[in-house]
């Protein structure tokens, strides 16, 4: 069967054809570029371009597919959690299509797509059950996951979000947003390679919970008392040296953590899912780690399904569907929704 996937909770407007695990197209427009300026999403924006690009992207999505709108069987489209203005616009297109050409309609949770999107790959596919990670610009949850509508919370951060922290501590360096990638790139210029300047918060030995507003908070104070020094701004290398030590310890956390939950669930596979799985530097201590955990895995999306995209609501979809769920009509945006 064909889904049509459709993904406007955040910043990024897109739409996807897929067939079961498989991508025919998965078109995305942004509109990061003009939130730079304020630091972060702003949720009118936001909400403004996706009614105007949203016909654009479906028409792209089906170009690319070469299928049109007859050929698809399904409508999947996220319902939440996410920006109520955001969510509405992807929500209102999708129940319009599903009415018009008599489709059945699934909404879709955005957290749990993030989840499941290690599973967009042809070659190597997490097996159930297996401990998720997922990590984004407004959650970092870990859960024990035994199908994809089966899933059960073991921790989640009591305060920022990592993605969260990321974009912080860029807006305390100045160095733009989203924070993540201009990050992780300075912290690969850096020189001293010290990991020790910033605390990692453990929340006990044995919790399963993170806290993330400590680190932001360290390296708030300590960008204050080095500006002394320097009134004229910090050297760019300092920055980068900055980056390193806080982009160590915020993933060592991650990966400490995931591994902890995988031993005490006794499980061999961790699946992690949402932006900061795009960090290169995370995939290389998941994958580190593994060499020295008796054959625990990790696996993570393709960098492009890492980034919010319909190709995993569309996906997640049609695996909801053929296990009996449906949505209606009253299908409406649930910007708080939970797993
Ligand atoms: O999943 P996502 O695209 O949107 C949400 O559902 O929140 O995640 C966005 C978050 C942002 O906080 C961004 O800074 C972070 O993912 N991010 C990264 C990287 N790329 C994006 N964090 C660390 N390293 C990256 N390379
Ligand atoms: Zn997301």
């Amino acid at each position: 069967m064909l889904t049509l996937g459709i993904e406007t909770s955040c910043d990024e407007t897109s739409v996807s054809v897929t067939r079961g695990r498989s991508v025919l197209s998965n078109a995305v427009s942004s509109s990061v570029h003009l939130h730079k300026k304020y630091g972060g999403v702003v949720p009118e924006i936001a909400s403004r371009l996706h009614v105007e690009y949203i016909v654009e992207v479906l028409s792209r999505a089906l170009e690319g597919s070469g299928k049109s709108l007859k050929d698809m069987d399904l409508v999947a489209v996220t319902n939440g959690p996410g920006l109520v203005g955001a969510l509405l616009t992807g929500i209102s297109m999708a129940k319009s299509l599903a009415y018009e050409l008599g489709l059945p309609l699934v909404g879709v949770n955005h957290i749990l797509a993030h989840l499941y999107s290690a599973f967009l790959n042809d070659k190597d596919k997490p097996e159930f059950p297996f401990v998720g990670l997922v990590v984004s610009g407004g959650h970092t949850a870990l859960f024990y996951c035994e199908d994809v509508d089966k899933q059960r919370l073991l921790g989640q951060t009591q305060d920022d979000a990592v993605g969260e922290a990321f974009d912080k501590v860029a807006k305390i360096l100045k160095l733009g947003y989203p924070g993540g990638p201009v990050i992780e790139l300075a912290a690969r210029s850096s020189v001293k390679k010290d990991n020790r300047l910033f605390p990692k918060s453990s929340m006990g030995k044995d919790s399963l919970d993170f806290s993330f507003s400590g680190i932001k908070t360290a390296v708030l104070y300590y960008v204050h008392q080095t500006e002394k020094r320097y009134p004229e701004g910090l050297p760019t290398e300092m920055v980068s040296d900055i980056c390193y030590a806080f982009q160590e310890s915020a993933l060592d956390v991650l990966v400490d953590k995931a591994f902890l939950a995988a031993s005490m669930k006794g499980v061999k596979h961790i699946v992690i899912g949402g932006g900061v799985a795009a960090n290169t530097r995370l995939r290389e201590k998941f994958h580190e780690r593994s060499k020295f955990s008796g054959g625990i895995k990790a696996f993570f999306p393709k960098f492009e399904y890492s980034m919010d995209n319909a190709a995993m609501i569309g996906s997640l979809g049609e695996e909801l569907y053929k296990k009996g769920y449906r949505s209606d009509m009253y299908l409406t945006a649930e910007p708080n929704l939970e797993i």
